[in-house]
């Protein structure tokens, strides 16, 4: 058996508009991190187009990820990948090229879930031990936290998420989608800007959140043209975030974690981070928040949670390797975390 530091675990993300390998080694140390992202032209992605980039650029990446971490396919110990939630042709995309690779390699398998990656990847890069999550990004919006063998979620969004809130505004706006300029970070800019806050919808209902009334009220503005859109930009961004704040803060109260983590896409943004921060020092807790690397969507998270999921004796046999577009994080047990 060869020792952590030298076995290797590679990692397929492909859930939505990003395709992702990660090799990292059995003890953690991430080698390599590579990705394409498909830009769509016009509007938001679309499922079959981003499964046609996936498929094109696989071979690529794959083996700049392995080139990147100086290693050869023979020297892999196993293959993970993200098995759901996302998009049913992207995963589809991914797992194809998963299951061809640990079949042709005689490698065991194992399907990751991704909304448990963001996590896994924030407590390996932060050293975060038991915290309260906040993981936000284009298709989730959960605030959860470890409990009884599995993540519990605490609260979530009841309609949209919030990177899909901001970023179906910012096109309504008229921002472009650039590489290494998400929507959500173009309408970041223009928030820092903004100087006057727009009275907009606040929506908390128990532990859960809805988004879409704001939304709509932010677009209604916006096409009345009589507020900036620097404005704009900042009240929406001061009401979502105040709302996930909250909620997080409770969860916090709640479950007297020491330790809050804020991980998935919109994690990048510097205004939630801030918010975050503030209410975790009043609990006296730790805030971390993931580096923007392995902030939105990437391999090294799907290759760590297949390491400490082997290493807890999991494996997906490749019947049952079946994408799961809806596979809530909460129906994981993660016997891993203690
Ligand atoms: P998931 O399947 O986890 O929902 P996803 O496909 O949405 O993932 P992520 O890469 O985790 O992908 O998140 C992308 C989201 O993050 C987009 O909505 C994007 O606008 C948002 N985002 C990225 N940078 C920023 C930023 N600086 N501020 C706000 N939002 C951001
Ligand atoms: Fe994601």
């Amino acid at each position: 058996m060869k020792d952590s530091s030298e076995a290797y675990c590679l990692g397929i993300e492909s859930t939505a508009d990003d395709f992702g390998v990660g090799i990292v080694t059995l003890n953690g140390k991430i080698l390599a991190n590579a990705s394409s992202d498909y830009v769509p032209e016009e509007g938001g992605i679309h499922p079959r187009e981003a499964a046609r980039h996936h498929a094109e650029v696989a071979d690529t990446v794959l083996q700049e990820a392995l080139t990147k971490a100086g290693i050869k396919p023979r020297d892999l110990t196993l293959i993970a990948f993200s098995q759901g939630p996302g998009l049913g042709p992207c995963l589809r995309t991914g797992a194809t090229v998963a299951r061809a690779l640990a079949a042709y390699l005689n490698l065991p398998l194992v399907g990751v879930n991704h909304s448990i990656a963001h996590i896994e990847i924030g407590k390996l890069t932060t050293g975060a031990a038991d915290p309260v999550t906040l993981y936000v990004s284009g298709g989730n919006t959960i605030v959860s936290a470890f409990d009884s063998g599995r993540y519990r979620v605490f609260g979530e969004t009841l309609d949209i998420a919030l990177g899909n809130c901001l970023d179906v505004f910012a096109r309504e706006a008229g921002l472009k989608h650039k590489k290494g300029m998400p929507l959500g970070a173009a309408l970041e800019k223009l928030a820092a800007n903004g100087k006057q806050l727009i009275p907009m919808p606040y929506v908390v209902k128990g532990m859960d959140l809805s988004l879409s009334g704001l939304l709509t009220a932010a677009t209604t503005l916006l096409r009345k043209g009589e507020c900036k859109l620097e404005d704009l930009c900042y009240s929406l961004q001061e009401h979502a975030f105040s709302m996930v704040t909250e909620v997080t803060e409770r969860a916090l109260a709640h479950t007297e974690k020491r330790e809050v983590l804020l991980t998935g896409g919109v994690a990048a943004n510097k205004r939630l981070q801030s918010m975050l921060s503030t209410i975790a020092e009043e609990h006296g807790a730790r805030f971390h928040v993931v580096p923007r690397e392995f902030a939105t969507d990437n391999g090294a998270m799907i290759a760590w949670t297949g390491v400490l999921a082997y290493k807890h004796g999991i494996v997906t046999p490749v019947e049952e390797s079946f994408v799961k577009l809806r596979w809530r994080l909460d129906k994981v047990d993660v016997p891993w975390v203690k």
